[in-house]
Formats: C-alpha cells, sequence, structure tokens
C-alpha cells in the first residue's frame, strides 16, 4: 500500500481536510441503507435526549431529526472537521437550538451521567481505541431504561470472515463477534441483542435499572 492509499484510509478513523470532506460526502450516501435498517429497528418515538457518537458527516443526525422531531440532538466526533460538516447538513436543526455538537472521543465523554435516553453509533465503534472503555462511557451517560444502537456493516458470521479479515487490515478496524460485543455491553449493564440484515448489523441494547 503507498503513503497516499494509507492516509485515504486513515480518512475513514479520523477525516481531515479536503480529503476528510469527500470521505464524509461519501460515507453520507453510502451509509444509508444501514441507517435505515437500523432505524427500522428502534423506537418509533422518542422526546428526550439522543446522542449520536462518531457522528462524522451528520446523516443520520439528519434521519434521527427527521425520526424523533421533538428530540433534542448532540453529536460527538474526535474530528473538528467531521463536526463542521455535521453543522452544515443539519444548519436549520443547530440554529434552531435543537442540536448541540461536541469535540470528544467516546472513552471521554463531556456529559453527566444518565444524560441521555438513546445513544446512537454507526460504523465507527472499530476505530474506537478500547471498546470497553468506550461502552462503559456509554452506559455512564445512558438514563436507565435508555436505547443504545450500534450499527456495523460488517459482521463476522455472515459468510465471508476471511473479507471481515481483509478489510480489517486494510482500513486498520478491529470488528468483534457478536458474542465479545454482547458480552461487553453486558458487563457495563446493558441488555442487547446482536441483529443481522441485508445490509448490516444492529447491536441494540437497553440500560439496565
Ligand atoms: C466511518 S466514520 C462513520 C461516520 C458516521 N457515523 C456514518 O455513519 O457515516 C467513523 C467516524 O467515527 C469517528 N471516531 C473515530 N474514533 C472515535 C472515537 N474514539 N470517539 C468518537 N468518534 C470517533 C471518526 O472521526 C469518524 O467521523
Amino acid at each position: 500500500m503507498t503513503d497516499r492509499d494509507e492516509r485515504t484510509r486513515a480518512q475513514f478513523r479520523n477525516p481531515q481536510g479536503e480529503e476528510g470532506r469527500k470521505v464524509l460526502e461519501s460515507m453520507n450516501d453510502h451509509h444509508v441503507p444501514l441507517w435505515e435498517f437500523c432505524l427500522s429497528k428502534l423506537p418509533k418515538s422518542m422526546d428526550g435526549a439522543v446522542l449520536d457518537i462518531g457522528c462524522g458527516g451528520g446523516g443520520f443526525l439528519r434521519r434521527l431529526s427527521e425520526r424523533y422531531p421533538f428530540a433534542m440532538l448532540f453529536g460527538a466526533d474526535i474530528s473538528q472537521d467531521a463536526l463542521d460538516m455535521t453543522m452544515s447538513v443539519n444548519s436549520d436543526i443547530y440554529e434552531s437550538g435543537g442540536l448541540e455538537l461536541h469535540e470528544a472521543s467516546v472513552e471521554s465523554l463531556p456529559f453527566q451521567e444518565g444524560s441521555f435516553d438513546m445513544v446512537t453509533a454507526m460504523e465507527t465503534y472499530f476505530f474506537w481505541q478500547d471498546f470497553s472503555r468506550g461502552i462503559g462511557e456509554v452506559s455512564r451517560v445512558l438514563s436507565p431504561g435508555g436505547v443504545l444502537a450500534i450499527g456495523s456493516e460488517l459482521r463476522y458470521g455472515d459468510g465471508d470472515d476471511a473479507r471481515v479479515d481483509s478489510m480489517c487490515e486494510e482500513y486498520g478496524m478491529r470488528i468483534l463477534r457478536d458474542e465479545e460485543i454482547l458480552s461487553v455491553l453486558d458487563s457495563h449493564g446493558i441488555d442487547a441483542e446482536a441483529i443481522p440484515g441485508e445490509h448490516g448489523v444492529l447491536y441494540r441494547g437497553v440500560k439496565r435499572f
């Protein structure tokens, strides 16, 4: 792999600059089928606070606002360029006070305990430095009874594990097996199930009371 290829691939983990913006725009198109699948399995209504972690180009927050027009939305991402695009894609919601954005990593979220009724994380968990630590933070900021939605296009067990391995190597991702994800969620007080679909998998959980 050339240096240029490596730089391009790193943009998926932490989009930066002009190249990062192109990657964010393309993700706002390519991730739509996964987002729609995940939304189809989530509650029909929600008027509390919803946090999208690793919000990228902001397309999923846009869909959350259409699905939950009365919810207060929050986005967090380690990339300021991603947050800038999220803001421009959702400028109407941001300007009306319905969206807050934070430059933050999942491993250290700038929110109080029990702040959110729903936390979502699309196409991002496999880039986190420490999945268990990230989920510990997610659980801390979720209210008891709050819903967690982790979406991923790639999953072991869908028939081509060798392809998952090569994508992991190519993009520096760490795809985990369903059992490991569910076990980490359980150890942080979240009851969850894996829901595979045509466009990926949703790990849907509820924080225990
Ligand atoms: C592949 S993109 C997915 C973006 C968006 N969720 C989507 O579905 O299109 C991964 C995003 O996760 C963000 N990210 C990576 N590691 C993160 C972390 N530790 N905490 C928060 N965001 C992170 C990246 O900056 C990037 O915007």
